[in-house]
């Protein structure tokens, strides 16, 4: 459905885009014809993704450039922006898209462990969107952030809480900038992703059988999503298209948190037989 230059010489910033979700937007975000920055703690793993990225089926070389940064590290980040602005003299988009989670029942957490969630989401967030900002702001150019959260971003979640409070934390920063930085010509985006098997994710989220079985079972469509069409959604997002969408945040999850937040959802077990039996006790007599 997009036409094949539709990201043309768009210069993109993806963090974490050597894996999982980062790397199939960063896979679209070429095929459309944009320029790639990925970054990551691990250079081996950006190297090899960028090495497979770089070839192409007609035998040209993609534009990707690897720079490893640890986003918790404001002169670490510093030094990655420096690093992509002088490899390709600008940056159009940046999507904030490194993160850290695992499951634990919050009382168990190490007050270590709450600092590399919060640290990597929040933190890391805030400081490559306030460093690039300000470049962006004293150059005169505008530009596109998009923020990858999730639905308990807005709705919370049990076993997750250090990434529910920075990703709620990162909603508020779309919000916000979306007001404040309109003026610069910048946009802030964000999409909710449900269920999306990746390594990183499942590793830390389902890593049991059942707990994976789970993860589907909770969305209202019956299966998980498939990298490409958060790869699309995104794509769209970032392009000229979208240019009036600010401080939204669009949910690809297959219904998962609506199912998930209604307080009657439960009751989809309840067979025809037994709905017979509660509407007769359920109903007035007069
Ligand atoms: C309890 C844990 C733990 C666990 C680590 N810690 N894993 N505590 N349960 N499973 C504790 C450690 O014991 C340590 O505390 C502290 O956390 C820091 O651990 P390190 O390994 O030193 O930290 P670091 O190397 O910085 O790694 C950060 C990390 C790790 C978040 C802990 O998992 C990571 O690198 N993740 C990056 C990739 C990732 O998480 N991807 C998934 C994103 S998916 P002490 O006190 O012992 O020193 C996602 C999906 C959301 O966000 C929505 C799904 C629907
Ligand atoms: P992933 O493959 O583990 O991606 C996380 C990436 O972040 C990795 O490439 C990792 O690389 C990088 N990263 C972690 N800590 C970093 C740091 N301190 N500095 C720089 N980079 C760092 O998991 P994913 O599933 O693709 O997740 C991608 C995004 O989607 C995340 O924002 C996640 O919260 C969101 N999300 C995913 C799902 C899902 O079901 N998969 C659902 C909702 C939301 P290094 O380890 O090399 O640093």
């Amino acid at each position: 459905m997009f036409e094949s230059g539709l990201l043309q010489g768009k210069v993109v910033l993806i963090t974490g885009g050597g894996t999982g979700l980062g790397r199939a937007m960063g896979e679209r975000f070429l095929e459309l014809g944009a320029k790639l920055a990925i970054c990551g703690r691990r250079l081996e793993v950006l190297e090899q993704t960028a090495k497979e990225m770089r070839e192409q089926a007609d035998g040209s070389e993609h534009d990707v450039l690897t720079v490893a940064c640890d986003v918790r590290d404001a002169s670490a980040v510093e030094g990655m922006l420096d690093a992509v602005l002088a490899h390709f003299g600008r940056i159009d988009v940046l999507v904030n898209n490194a993160a850290g989670n695992f499951i634990s029942p919050t009382e168990r957490l190490s007050m270590r462990a709450v600092d590399a969630v919060v640290g990597i989401v929040l933190h890391g967030t805030l400081y490559t969107t306030l460093e690039l900002g300000k470049r962006w702001i004293a150059s005169g150019q505008g530009g596109t952030v998009l923020n990858i959260v999730t639905s308990y971003a807005w709705t919370g979640s049990a076993y997750v809480v250090p990434s529910a409070v920075a990703k709620a934390g990162v909603l508020a920063m779309t919000r916000s900038l979306a007001v404040e930085w309109a003026p610069y010509g910048i946009r802030q985006v964000a999409i909710a992703p449900g269920p999306f098997p990746t390594e990183g994710a499942w590793s830390r989220l389902a890593p049991t059988p059942d707990l994976a079985m789970h993860a589907i079972d909770r969305v209202p469509l019956k299966r998980v999503g498939d990298k490409a069409e958060l790869a699309n959604l995104a794509s769209y997002l970032i392009s000229d298209y979208a240019g009036y969408i600010n401080g939204e945040v669009v949910t690809i999850d297959g219904g998962e948190w609506l199912q998930g937040a209604g307080e009657f959802s439960d009751l989809r077990s309840v067979t025809p037989e037994q709905w017979d039996r509660l509407r007769e006790m359920t109903q007035r007599r007069s």
